[in-house]
């Protein structure tokens, strides 16, 4: 079973029960998904819900955390300043679930960026390698990670009631069962390179090199994408759910208006470190 359905309202009073579940399912790879829980909007920010805002070849709007305002928005200030409030509302309240349901996590975690998608994920183009509809596990090409794990939080709020589309493929050992073979080791001295040059913002590890290549070559593998076996699932609007995006192979199929927080976690912080993908590719290679 690829998710776990928590039917709660709320979690306040979530139980040990739910919250040693919760995390086991999460580090199996499962997503764990509240059709009872999103973020309302308050009237004005229902204005907010247009691809028009979105810059001129901007995914997402993002806000960096202790960001001042909003990246990627095409908006005058008092637009840009609403924006700002959504997306730091949404990372008050998805911040507030996982130390709710996640304790055991709550004190490593490191916050991301969060993002506003207005955009209509079926009406993208986007080359192969940036096209989220191919099932893929999360890599960041200028913000290496060093084998932390990229915990995501999503938010579906479309107000036409319109479910968004994921698919699901094959479990994370599996992918880097097939795919890590095809990777060549990175060029001594290459990490170096790229952060000198500012292609990255810290140094790309190793681990880095390979889950970027597996992202890539995963993307690219038309074959692969046709034949592999993945579940198609409708995430409802005015739902929320939670998946580590490194680990589970998926694909964003269709859907638009959509909150998402990221959140960083050192593998060793996990109940089970040992299905972090770091580890897994540190098992496959036989080096750490
Ligand atoms: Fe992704």
């Amino acid at each position: 079973m690829s998710l776990i359905r928590f039917d709660n309202t709320d979690w306040e009073d979530a139980s040990s029960l739910q919250q040693t579940t919760a995390i086991k399912a999460l580090e199996q790879g499962q997503l764990l998904l509240f059709p009872n829980l999103y973020q309302k909007l308050t009237e004005t920010q229902y204005i907010l819900l247009d691809p028009k805002c979105l810059a001129p070849n901007a995914k997402n709007i993002s806000l960096k955390p202790n960001a001042a305002l909003v990246d990627g928005a095409i908006a005058d200030t008092a637009m840009q300043t609403q924006l700002t409030t959504l997306c730091r509302t949404y990372a008050s309240h998805a911040t507030r679930l996982v130390q709710q349901l996640l304790p055991s996590y709550s004190k490593a975690l490191i916050p991301g960026r969060t993002s506003f998608r207005p955009a209509a994920v079926d009406q993208r183009k986007q080359s192969p390698r940036k096209d989220d509809r191919r099932l893929h596990v999360d890599a960041f090409p200028s913000s290496p990670n060093q084998g932390k794990r990229i915990l995501r939080v999503f938010c579906n709020i479309n107000p036409n009631g319109e479910p968004r589309i994921w698919r699901l493929g094959e479990p994370f050992p599996e992918v880097a069962k097939r795919f890590l073979p095809t990777i060549k080791a990175p060029f001594p001295g290459s990490a170096n390179l790229l952060n000198t040059l500012g292609i990255t913002k810290t140094k790309r590890s190793r681990y880095d090199h390979y889950m970027l290549h597996i992202h890539d070559t995963m993307k690219m593998d038309e074959t692969y994408q046709r034949q592999v076996n993945y579940e198609e699932i409708a995430l409802p609007a005015l739902s929320t759910w939670i998946v580590f995006t490194d680990q589970v192979s998926h694909a964003a199929m269709s859907g638009q208006f959509m909150l998402e927080q990221t959140f960083y976690l050192p593998p060793h912080t996990m109940q089970r470190p040992e299905l972090a993908p770091i580890h897994v590719l540190e098992h496959l290679l036989a080096q750490r």
